[in-house]
């Protein structure tokens, strides 16, 4: 049983993190600030006398006592990390000097939840974990991708200078149950719209292509990277390799929900990145990770939880 904080525990992802530590055993101190987080997405957990909940953001320093981090704090989609893009930057930047400082001071394994923004609008593809990126550092987007790119850089500066036991993962479009309904994410934006029988957007020609991984695969990566030996940085892509155009996601996701949703097309945001697909072979060979849930299933079960959590 170890003493586990995860920030950003109150989010999407976070939420199923802390539920799947819990499960384990381990004692969990979640830190949010609720920007994009809710308590609803915890509140099951309450009752469990392992799992503690604490109001912090993280662009202030934390003094607790834990030996693993789990550092997930950051607004995810578009919408919300261009709503404050100064305080995104410094959520990524601030918040990875916070807990790195954190786990230098406690001798605490740290794992960064990172992105495949990092990439940028990428000219290799698919792309491999040696891949440098093509990010716009001007750009609309630049406050999240940037910003995340520097929390990478922080993490293995402290890694290579205070031999820090870092863990750094760049997770690919993910979707599930407690995804931001109105977050702009695509699988969340069709399956609400089509649920509320409006216009699906499809920015662009829809051809763009994007591959999603469902949460309940991702979380086993993520734990499966933390239990890795000290000296196993990363990064490591986890992301599901199925790739799907936008057409084929709305033409599912109508199909599932039984909707006569029409299709809008609207033009492609600024940055816009045209494909995005992992390569998981170090993900493979290292964690023995690969995600095992089909499309069609994850979007059942995240259907399910909207048209629970919209009425
Ligand atoms: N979902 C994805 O597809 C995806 C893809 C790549 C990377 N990620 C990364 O995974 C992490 C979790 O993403 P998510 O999809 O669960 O998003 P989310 O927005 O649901 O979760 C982020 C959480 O961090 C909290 N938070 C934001 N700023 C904070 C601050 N300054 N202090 C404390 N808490 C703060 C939010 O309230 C929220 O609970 C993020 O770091 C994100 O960048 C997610």
């Amino acid at each position: 049983m170890k003493k586990i904080l995860v920030t950003g525990g109150a989010g999407f992802i976070g939420s199923h993190l802390c539920e799947r530590l819990l499960a384990a055993g381990h004692d969990v101190l979640c830190v949010d600030n609720y920007f994009t987080g809710t308590k609803k997405n915890i509140q099951h957990l309450f009752s469990n006398p392992m799992f503690e909940l604490m109001r912090h953001d993280v662009t202030f320093p934390l003094y607790v006592e834990v030996s693993r981090i789990f550092n997930l704090a950051c607004p995810a989609s578009p919408v919300h990390y261009q709503f404050d893009p100064v305080q995104t930057t410094k959520t990524s930047v601030h918040g990875a000097i916070n807990m790195l400082g954190l786990a230098k001071r406690v001798k605490a394994r740290i794992l960064q939840a990172s992105t495949s923004e990092v990439y940028g609008d990428p000219e290799v593809h698919p792309q491999p974990e040696e891949y440098w990126g093509r990010v716009n550092p001007i750009g609309i987007r630049s406050c999240y991708d940037e910003g995340k790119r520097c929390a990478e850089t922080l993490f293995f500066d402290y890694y290579r200078q205070h031999n820090t036991d870092i863990k750094v993962i760049r997770i690919f479009n993910t979707y599930g149950p407690r995804m931001h309904p109105n977050d702009g994410r695509v699988v969340s934006n069709f399956i609400v719209q089509a649920l509320r029988g409006e216009d699906i957007t499809i920015y662009g020609s829809g051809s763009q292509t994007r591959s999603f991984c469902y949460v309940d695969d991702l979380v086993e990566g993520m734990l499966r990277m933390m239990d890795t030996e000290t000296g196993f940085t990363g990064p490591i892509n986890l992301g599901n390799p199925g790739e799907f155009t936008m057409l084929q996601l709305a033409e599912q996701v109508l199909t599932l929900v039984g909707s006569k949703s029409k299709l809008a097309f609207h033009p492609l945001p600024q940055d816009d990145p045209r494909q995005r697909k992992p390569v998981i072979s170090l993900a493979k060979s290292k964690l023995d990770w690969e995600p095992k849930v089909a499309l069609e299933d994850g979007l059942k079960e995240t259907i399910a939880y909207f048209r629970k959590a919209l009425t």
